[in-house]
């Protein structure tokens, strides 16, 4: 998505260990324009999937995940993560393990609002080593229902996560996938450009 990528290259900041901070528009501030032409090139990608749900994990997948679930016209479900053992209620729920934070995490989801009938679109902002993403498939798999793909803003490609998902099986639509930066130029390159 050519929007996105000169946004991307015009605000993103390149930090060390291969961070990508785009806290200008998509991780902090947020530019809710930019989101509905995300919104809009979600919905052309998945326009034949009859999705009837979006699944996001707190806390920066929320904003995007429900713009875009006004062009699908869906409902939102969002994990939460858990760092207690305390698991009220009836939940799905998987641990994910996060290389960047060096944790490992419980997410849940309420067997009430997702199960089998139900065709799923995972929403993300980033993906980079793939567990939250993994984390995310796994539940929607022990609920029954059907998992039909993964939107994400912007894919670190450099990172195994896209490779080994789609490896899985899995349908994953990045609208700009980084194949790789420099800290010091402050030069992107991304995947299908010259
Ligand atoms: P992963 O395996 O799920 O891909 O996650 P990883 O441990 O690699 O990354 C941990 C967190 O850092 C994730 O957010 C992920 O979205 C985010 N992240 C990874 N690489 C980058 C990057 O280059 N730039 C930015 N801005 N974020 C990155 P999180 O902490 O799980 O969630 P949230 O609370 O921030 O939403
Ligand atoms: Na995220
Ligand atoms: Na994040």
């Amino acid at each position: 998505m050519q929007l996105l990528k000169d946004r991307i290259r015009k605000d993103g900041k390149i930090k060390s260990g291969d961070v990508l901070k785009v806290d200008s528009f998509l991780n902090h501030q947020m530019d809710i324009k930019l989101f509905e032409e995300i919104g809009k090139e979600f919905k052309r990608r998945f326009s034949d999937d009859s999705i009837n749900k979006i699944l996001t994990i707190e806390a920066s997948g929320i904003g995007i995940a429900c713009i875009v679930a006004q062009y699908f016209d869906v409902p939102v479900v969002f994990a939460k993560k858990s760092k207690t053992k305390n698991i009220a209620g009836d939940v799905y729920t998987t641990k994910v393990e996060s290389f960047t934070h060096g944790k490992v995490y419980d997410i849940m989801v309420a067997k009430e609002f997702l199960g089998a009938g139900d065709k799923v679109l995972l929403i993300d902002d980033f993906l980079a080593n793939g567990k939250a993403l993994e984390g995310l498939a796994a539940v929607v798999k022990d609920s029954g229902a059907e998992l039909v793909g993964a939107g994400i803003v912007i894919e670190k490609g450099f990172q195994p996560g896209g490779d080994r998902l789609r490896a899985d099986g899995i349908r994953v639509e990045s609208l700009a996938i980084v194949e790789s930066m420099d800290e010091k130029t402050g030069s992107i390159r991304f995947r299908g450009d010259e």
